[in-house]
């Protein structure tokens, strides 16, 4: 199967022929129709995802987590799934003891347990969709429970126009909670038209100004999805009222200095099958919009990773690989 993959830890990712993996027990084997693009996916390569993942243990290394597809294989033992199921959902990052090879979503086929976080595309979803939605729709759901806010409330996203931000802003809006959006760049129209209440240019100088007209009353939490450092991240969380809470996807609240009575969280997702199907049903009906910037095939995944690592997501990136109907 072709499979854009590693051949160390910090190695270019190339275009591979590699042997189609075989389920093991209590694995199915998803013939992928996309894949989505993740920040992670070049992280763990880069040996940058901290506690988030393991460096890879195993080459060559197949890169990605997100997909959607069709289960073409079934391994021994029961299983909840069957040959010809349209599936999606969000393989292991880096394997586990058992199966330290396991395999990314950048390739053709791939081998998971039936009891990840895997589930059935539901009707009215369609599987580029589908692959776009597993890890940026997860972890805005669970940011959001995470910050506790209630409606009306003020959140405050930091790189609110990727993946996550997207949903997370989409997600928080549903709920009556105002967002602030910040964003490198003016993108008033796209966030305003997600559920921003307000949206602040990160390029357009020091937002602590910007931040004070949009919400007089102070910002109740903070989720920040881009900052690596924890100055940058402290220098955001300076905007959070006293009691508030000042959340990092990417490990930046530990080593923070926040203002007193500020809680830092460093946040951590947790896949789980049930999830999948809320925030599937959510797209299948519309409330939750998931937005794709850009699709291409597989083999120009190595240059949409290095764009991706400069920065600049607005949404989604999704890979085509089989496309759906095709053998
Ligand atoms: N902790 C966990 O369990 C967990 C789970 C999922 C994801 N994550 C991490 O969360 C982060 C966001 O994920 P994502 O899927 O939303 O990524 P994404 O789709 O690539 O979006 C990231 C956004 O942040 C903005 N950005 C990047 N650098 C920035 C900076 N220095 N200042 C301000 N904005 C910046 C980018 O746009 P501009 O450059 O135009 O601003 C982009 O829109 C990633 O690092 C990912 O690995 C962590």
């Amino acid at each position: 199967m072709r499979a854009i993959a590693v051949s160390a830890l910090r190695a270019d990712p190339v275009l591979v022929e590699l042997p189609k993996p075989e389920p093991r027990p209590g694995e199915v084997r998803v013939r992928i129709e996309y894949a989505s693009l993740n920040p992670l996916d070049w992280q763990v390569v880069d040996g940058s995802a901290g506690d988030l993942a393991p460096a890879p243990r195993s080459f060559p290394f197949v890169l990605g987590v997100d997909y959607a597809g069709r289960v073409d294989m079934i391994g021994e033992g029961e299983n909840r799934f069957h040959v010809g199921d349209a599936v999606f959902g969000r393989a292991g990052v880096t394997g586990t003891a058992a199966a330290p090879e396991a395999g990314g979503t950048y390739g053709e086929y791939v081998c998971v347990p039936q009891d990840s976080a895997i589930t059935l595309v539901p009707r009215g979803l369609d599987p580029r969709a589908a692959a776009a939605l597993p890890s940026a729709g997860m972890a805005a759901a669970q940011i959001l429970e995470a910050v506790a806010l209630r409606g009306h409330d003020t959140l405050l996203v930091v790189g609110a126009a990727g993946g996550i931000g997207c949903c997370l802003t989409q997600l928080a809006r549903a709920r009556d909670i105002r967002v602030i959006a910040a964003v490198r760049g003016d993108e008033r129209s796209r966030m305003g038209s997600l559920g921003a209440a307000a949206t602040v240019d990160l390029t357009a100088g020091p937002p602590a100004g910007a931040l004070r007209s949009a919400c007089p009353d102070g910002i109740d939490a903070l989720a920040d999805l881009a900052s690596a450092a924890p100055d940058g991240f402290a220098a955001h969380a300076a905007a959070v009222r006293p009691g508030g809470i000042a959340l990092s996807t990417r490990g930046a609240a530990a080593g923070a200095r926040l203002p007193e009575g500020v809680r830092g969280v460093d946040f951590r997702l947790d896949p789980s099958p049930v999830l999948l199907d809320v925030l599937a049903a959510g797209a299948a009906d519309g409330i939750l919009r998931v937005p794709i910037d850009t699709e291409l095939p597989l083999e120009e995944a190595p240059q949409a990773l290095k764009r991706n690592r400069a920065g600049g997501a607005r949404g989604k990136t999704v890979i085509g690989l089989h496309r759906p109907g095709r053998r």
